[in-house]
């Protein structure tokens, strides 16, 4: 399996705090049956992870994964938060963020927790103009694409992909989570799954998720999201 959003890198986030962690994160992920990982530290104000940095810390992670035989494929990546604008724009163009995989294809686009963006379309439509796909981060653990799945529905509509987190399916962000995840995957909109772990307690659990997934779209669905996750790491 391949885990798209994973906060693993060591030291750079509210994710694995060393070393050490990261690689207990790994092997947690490896007997999970995942065998790549694209690492998606944060990008907002208050973990600035550039591209650069995440570049060294991912060849570092991998090495380390290597000499300790865990086989497991690190890819780069950041989990953009849309948190303004011009902020956005001038980062894209600089190219302090890093695309998921490597060229400029998917991109993890996360909302605020506080409120929705009402410029989030035209950023999707640019997105997509320059032949980026934007993958929404757990759109299900959002209150206003819960209350108002419109919102999330136009993003959908205009090209965007969603990335629904397996702790939500299990129900460890609560119920409205839960529900609002399991009606994405039963409608056809759950276009990924991924953990978004953390460290060893919110840990890698992407099999949780699959098994649930199936239960509410069925086999023939995971495969396709297996395919169409593929395709971001052969991007
Ligand atoms: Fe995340």
């Amino acid at each position: 399996m391949i885990d798209i959003h994973c906060h693993i890198l060591h030291g750079v986030d509210d994710g694995a705090k060393d070393m050490e962690e990261s690689v207990a994160m790994a092997r947690i992920a490896y007997e999970d049956g995942i065998r790549d990982i694209i690492v998606t530290p944060h990008f907002n104000d208050t973990f600035l992870v550039e591209a650069d940095l995440m570049l060294r810390k991912s060849e570092e992670l991998q090495r380390e994964l290597d000499r300790q035989g865990i086989a497991i494929r690190m890819h780069p990546g950041n989990e953009v938060r849309f948190e303004g604008n011009a902020l956005f724009t001038d980062y894209k163009r600089s190219g302090k963020f890093a695309y998921l995989g490597s060229p400029a294809k998917y991109l993890l686009f996360e909302q605020r927790w506080t409120f929705y963006n009402d410029e989030t379309p035209e950023f999707i439509e640019r997105l997509l103009h320059d032949g980026v796909t934007p993958i929404i981060a757990h759109p299900e653990r959002h209150f206003f694409f819960r209350d108002t799945p419109e919102l999330l529905l136009e993003l959908i509509e205009l090209g965007a992909w969603t990335q629904v987190s397996a702790d939500s399916l299990v129900g460890n962000f609560g119920p409205e989570a839960a529900q609002f995840g399991q009606w994405l995957c039963e409608t056809g909109r759950a276009s990924t799954l991924a953990t978004d772990s953390h460290n060893v307690n919110r840990k890698p659990n992407l099999r949780a998720g699959h098994d649930l997934f199936v239960q509410y779209a069925g086999a023939e669905a995971l495969e396709e999201l297996e395919a169409r996750t593929k395709l971001i790491i052969q991007s």
